[in-house]
């Protein structure tokens, strides 16, 4: 990995490309969901993706993770075109949550972690079956990885509780915890910080940070634009699935055409960016309550 120079002028630990999207299409029937898309990001690197409610953002990510197969274009992964099958891609090193939460509301916390931990264990199923050394082994290793995870998110304490009783910011950082379990180089958080108050974000936002610091390069989906635009690098702003705008938070920040898009799509979206736009530095200064 070699030491690169930011746009904002900072040098920084980014590396080399991890993941490239090249002219990435998607259509459903006649809708063009993603149209030719080009993305690339780096190792290290934490780079957002915005855009107005069905822009194309989450269908992008499909496309990414091996859920959709592209219409026309490929995804190149550390190297290589990724096989369109979402195991293959957790395998090759892309690990992702879910827009709308997809947890294991029966099991525990520690055990939902240990399910993504199982695509890098090497038993068999035999080796299951007959649950001897082995087996034993590799289930305590598992569940102390597991563990360290859960830690890592901040849910040290949740262990034997079911995923369903907890809160739903939690739920999210548990599926942040197992998305990190299948050791991936790149990962994909769809909309982390929905549904969480102003501390949770934060708190998401620092996590968020701590995992860049591991190495990992990072793509979120945000409507939450001051959010995005402390966290980013870099960010890639999709209107009607095409790329209106791509450059560094400063850069998309101060882009009319940004604004533009977002107005008329729902007040929500265009007023939380507007806020963003009149105060972008507010975010930096905000946190100086202490319980973050
Ligand atoms: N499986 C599908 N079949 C048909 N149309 C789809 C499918 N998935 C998404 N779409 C359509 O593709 C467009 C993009 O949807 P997508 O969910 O990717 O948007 P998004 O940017 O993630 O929006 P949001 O911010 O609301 O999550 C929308 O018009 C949506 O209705
Ligand atoms: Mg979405």
């Amino acid at each position: 990995m070699t030491a690169v120079t930011t746009e904002t002028g900072a040098t920084d630990s980014i590396g080399g490309v991890i993941l490239q999207a090249e002219n990435v299409t998607m259509r459903f029937g006649g809708l063009t969901a993603v149209d030719s898309v080009n993305f690339t990001v780096h190792r290290g690197e934490i780079m957002g993706l915005i855009g107005p409610n069905g822009a194309g953002k989450t269908t992008f990510f499909n496309c990414l993770t091996g859920m959709y197969l592209p219409t026309s274009g490929q995804v190149v992964f550390d190297g290589a075109v990724l096989p369109p099958k979402p195991r293959k891609v957790v395998q090759a090193g892309m690990a992702r949550t879910f827009q709308n939460i997809r947890l294991f509301g029966n099991m525990t916390a520690l055990e939902n972690v240990m399910v993504g931990r199982y695509c890098r264990t090497t038993t068999g199923p035999l080796t299951s079956i007959l649950r001897g050394p082995k087996f034993r082994r590799d289930e305590a290793a598992v569940r102390q990885r597991a563990q360290e995870l859960l830690d890592f998110v901040g849910l040290g304490h949740t262990t034997d509780q079911l995923a369903r009783n907890l809160p739903y910011g939690d739920q999210r950082r548990l599926e942040v915890a197992r998305a990190l379990a299948t050791d991936p180089k790149l990962i994909l958080l769809d909309e982390p910080t929905a549904g969480m108050n102003p501390q949770e974000t934060r708190q998401a936002e620092e996590l968020i940070f701590r995992i860049r610091d591991l190495g990992l390069a990072v793509v979120v989906i945000e409507h939450d634009m001051r959010f995005i635009f402390s966290l980013c690098d870099r960010v890639l702003c999709l209107v009607q699935g095409r790329a209106l705008i791509e450059g560094t938070p400063a850069q998309v920040q101060s882009d009319p055409r940004v604004i533009e898009a977002y107005i008329g799509t729902g007040p929500e979206d265009a007023s939380a960016l507007e806020a963003e736009l009149q105060h972008p530095a507010e975010s930096d200064g905000d946190s100086g309550d202490g319980d973050a």
